[in-house]
């Protein structure tokens, strides 16, 4: 059985390998958190950044997070060792590296340019890394990937136009715009017109919202900023009438097992309501939002849900299905990726 380091999720080896080979889309990456401590270093080496680590394990003992803030904190000042072109490059082909080996076939990836245009780095040398990696990978690995330009929601909208702005040459290159960053005490309706603003361009919505916000954030990303899915959706459980809405109108819900679990939105991942989504007819998908913060890529949180909560196969197929009916991909190209799951179900 393959396993990470970091996974502790025993499953029989069959489960695993049944995991691993399972065709899917992974629809909810940060590609600043995947940022490997071993690259961090190296990285500060190369560019002679001083941080506040005197090692590896040091880097590791302090990923221990009680809310979205702790770990905000630390992933902001561990992004600081991105200073050039190449550094995102190599960022974001050591993520495609672990996604080919955990059976992706599709990655839509998430970037913060604000974490780095404000710190004087330009934002063609933030996309220009990416996109020649996003090549790379698909040439290497013929994974395919879309980037998903997501404002920093702590920050102003004001702000949030300035970086739609930087990002015109570019935008027949990018996907759609997301929101991340501290949620409580900014609301989706504060970004309103600079999401009407991207969906003028032409641009794909998606939004963090009721991941330690109230289902009122996840009313007001659906009502304000039409979103076309909703990352992490985990509290609009508290609402029935938004669970109703959600699956009435079939809404992907980027779901993140291990994530919720290292920032506290479940206390115990054998509480983890992804089987209970998935009973409320919730697209639900599986993704692994910061892996080298919370402790595995995707596959790893497919193990985890698979070995706490008791998935099925059958369940985890459907997250598969829910990944690639729920991307940015088009039509032709999820119906390719929907038959190779049906390919590969009855197989393995
Ligand atoms: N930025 C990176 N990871 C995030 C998360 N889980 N929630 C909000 N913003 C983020
Ligand atoms: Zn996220």
């Amino acid at each position: 059985m393959t396993m990470t380091a970091a996974s502790t999720f025993v499953l029989p080896a069959d489960l695993d390998a049944f995991i691993v080979g399972l065709p899917k889309a992974e629809l909810h990456l940060h590609i600043e958190g995947s940022l490997e401590p071993e690259l961090m270093f190296a990285l500060a080496a190369r560019n002679s950044v001083a941080i506040p680590y005197a090692s590896v394990e040091d880097v590791r003992a302090a990923y221990a997070f009680s809310n979205l803030q702790d770990f905000l904190d630390i992933y902001y000042a561990g992004a600081s060792v991105l200073l050039v072109r190449q550094d995102f490059h190599d960022l974001a082909m050591a993520y495609f590296e672990r996604a080919h080996a955990d059976g992706v076939r599709h990655a839509e990836l998430m970037f913060d340019p604000q974490t780095h245009t404000d710190r004087g780095v330009p934002f063609a040398d933030v996309i220009e890394g990416l996109l020649s990696a996003m090549a790379e990978a698909e040439a290497r690995f013929g994974i395919t990937s879309a980037l998903i330009l997501s404002f920093l929601r702590h920050l102003s909208e004001e702000a949030a136009f300035e970086t739609l702005a930087m990002a015109e040459p570019w935008l027949d290159r990018i996907a759609a715009v997301g929101l991340d960053s501290s949620e409580v005490g900014h609301p989706p309706a504060k970004f309103e017109r600079v999401f009407a603003a991207a969906r003028a361009k032409g641009l794909k919505i998606t939004a963090h919202a009721g991941e330690e916000g109230p289902p009122a954030y996840v009313h007001e990303a659906l009502d304000l900023l039409n979103v076309d899915r909703i990352d992490h959706g985990n509290r609009a459980l508290e609402d029935e009438a938004l669970v109703a809405r959600l699956v009435a109108e079939e809404m992907t819900l980027t779901v993140c097992p291990l994530s919720n679990h290292k920032l506290c939105v479940v206390d115990d991942l054998a509480d983890h309501p992804l089987d209970r989504m998935l009973a409320l007819g919730l697209k639900a998908t599986i993704n692994s939002d910061d892996p080298a913060y919370f402790g595995g890529y995707v596959a790893d949180n497919y193990r985890a849900v698979a070995a706490a909560r008791g998935l099925s196969r059958e369940a985890l197929a459907t997250c598969a299905r829910h990944s690639f009916t729920g991307s940015f991909l088009p039509e032709a190209a999820v119906a390719k990726h929907l038959a190779a799951i049906e390919a590969f179900v009855p197989e393995s």
